[in-house]
């Protein structure tokens, strides 16, 4: 297992660029593959989950090239394949190939998706639509297939509860008929995925449901995803716990609701277009509920969990998205932290640190636990922390030249 040993407690100053968000580019790669031809995204993060798709890619014979952050598909070679490749296992993402097999293909067969451990992480809300269309689902031994004809009518879904992953899987795999969508997600990794479709040349209406229209794709796109707002929201974080970082690149919208909320808790944030500059603070913690956007969003919630944790104050956390969302703040308990778990909350305390080792159970609450070592004056050793480059490009080069003093140990 991979083990990081950080000398915390130091004052860090720099500027950050942030990176193209992980959840609008899987998305949109996979979306690419609908033209059969050529597309252009700038603004990609090279991050493992990327790095993943590409291979499930080249073992669908699309090609790429990837220079700088410009990703250059092309997919005109495009053949099916099943997807029982341990490629599919690694990263959650991989289930929107299933929305965009049955349009391309009207089948697939795939290993049930990896990702992050959450607690369960049911694919029902997929499967039912995939059903509404017209297909037949089975689902055994971890292996997903599915195949059919799509109904010869308009296709009208409402999608059983709000889900990213869903909405975005619906769309692709009704991108070829003539759809309606109800009961969408409308977090911004969402609309950015519908935007590439359109730009893509697709005729898609979004108002208070997504209304999708049987058309012919461009044979080339260029487009730019939108920037990473967990990765903004995280160094805000670590400066508000250690010192100050200027932020480039935000899209400070994505943001709002969480930067005006930790504002007016003593927060010294300054915003411009699209630049923040965030000073080391004494945040009051408040209590919250992470829910969809624009609020606090769920992957956020370990990171500001452990923002509490150096500040004078109680706070009640609780995770409406996923509801046991706490192994960051949790497995800090033997280090110090006072945290008490009750039905689904957390209540947290200012807490007092010993040096020690902790685990990384999923990427944000890696995150979490790094910026806890960062800001802790302790030492401490992060195990399995390499999952951090699932989701964050240049973390460990970032880190540095803000100051941070660290030894990876295996
Ligand atoms: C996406 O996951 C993100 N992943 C997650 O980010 C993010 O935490 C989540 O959306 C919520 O914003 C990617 O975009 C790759 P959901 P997704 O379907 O699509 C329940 C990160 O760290 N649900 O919106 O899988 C589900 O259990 C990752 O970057 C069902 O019950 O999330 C959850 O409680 C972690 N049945 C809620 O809905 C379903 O069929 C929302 O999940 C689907 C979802």
């Amino acid at each position: 297992m991979s083990k990081i040993k950080i000398y915390g407690g130091k004052y860090l100053s720099g500027t950050i660029k942030i990176h193209g968000s992980k959840n609008a580019c899987l998305p949109i790669m996979c979306a690419s593959l609908l033209n059969r031809g050529r597309a252009t995204i700038s603004n990609v993060p090279k991050i493992a989950d990327v790095y993943n798709l590409l291979s499930i890619f080249s073992y669908l014979n699309v090609t790429y090239t990837f220079t700088d952050d410009v990703l250059v598909i092309d997919s005109s070679k495009l053949t099916y394949s099943d997807l029982l490749i341990n490629e599919v296992l690694t990263f959650r993402a991989s289930y929107y190939l299933i929305g965009i097999f049955l349009a391309l293909f009207g089948k697939c067969k795939i290993y049930y998706p990896g990702g992050c451990k959450l607690g369960e992480r049911p694919l029902d809300y997929h499967f039912d639509a995939f059903e509404a269309i017209g297909y037949n689902v089975n689902y055994n031994d971890n292996i997903i297939e599915i195949a059919g004809i799509p109904k010869n009518e308009h296709i009208d879904i409402t999608l059983k509860g709000n889900s990213v992953g869903a909405t975005i899987n619906i769309v692709f795999a009704t991108i070829f008929l003539n759809a309606t969508i109800h009961n969408y997600s409308l977090e911004p990794e969402v609309i950015d995925t519908l935007d590439f479709l359109g730009k893509l040349g697709f005729k898609i209406i979004k108002n208070q449901n997504i209304e999708i229209f049987n058309s012919i794709p461009k044979r080339s796109v260029k487009y730019r995803i939108i920037p990473d707002r967990i990765e903004a929201l995280t160094y805000v974080v670590m400066a508000l716990l250690c010192g100050n970082i200027k932020l480039e690149n935000v899209n400070l919208l994505h943001i709002d609701y969480p930067i005006r909320t930790l504002i007016l808790n003593n927060a010294d944030i300054i915003m411009y277009k699209n630049v923040m500059c965030c000073n080391k603070s004494k945040v009051i913690p408040f209590n919250f509920e992470a829910d969809l956007y624009p609020k606090i969003p769920t992957d956020a919630q370990p990171l500001f969990s452990v923002l509490f944790l150096f500040n004078n104050g109680s706070a009640i956390i609780e995770d409406k998205i996923f509801k046991n969302r706490f192994s960051a703040p949790l497995e800090l308990v033997h280090l110090g932290a006072r945290v008490t778990a009750i039905e689904n909350k957390i209540i947290t305390n200012h807490s007092i640190f010993v040096s020690g080792s902790v685990r990384a159970f999923d990427l944000r609450a890696c995150a979490a636990l790094f910026l806890f070592a960062i800001a802790s004056p302790t030492n401490t050793v992060i195990n399995n922390y390499e999952i951090i480059e699932r989701g964050y490009d240049d973390f460990l080069k970032n880190l540095k030249s803000l100051g941070v003093k660290y030894e990876i140990i295996e």
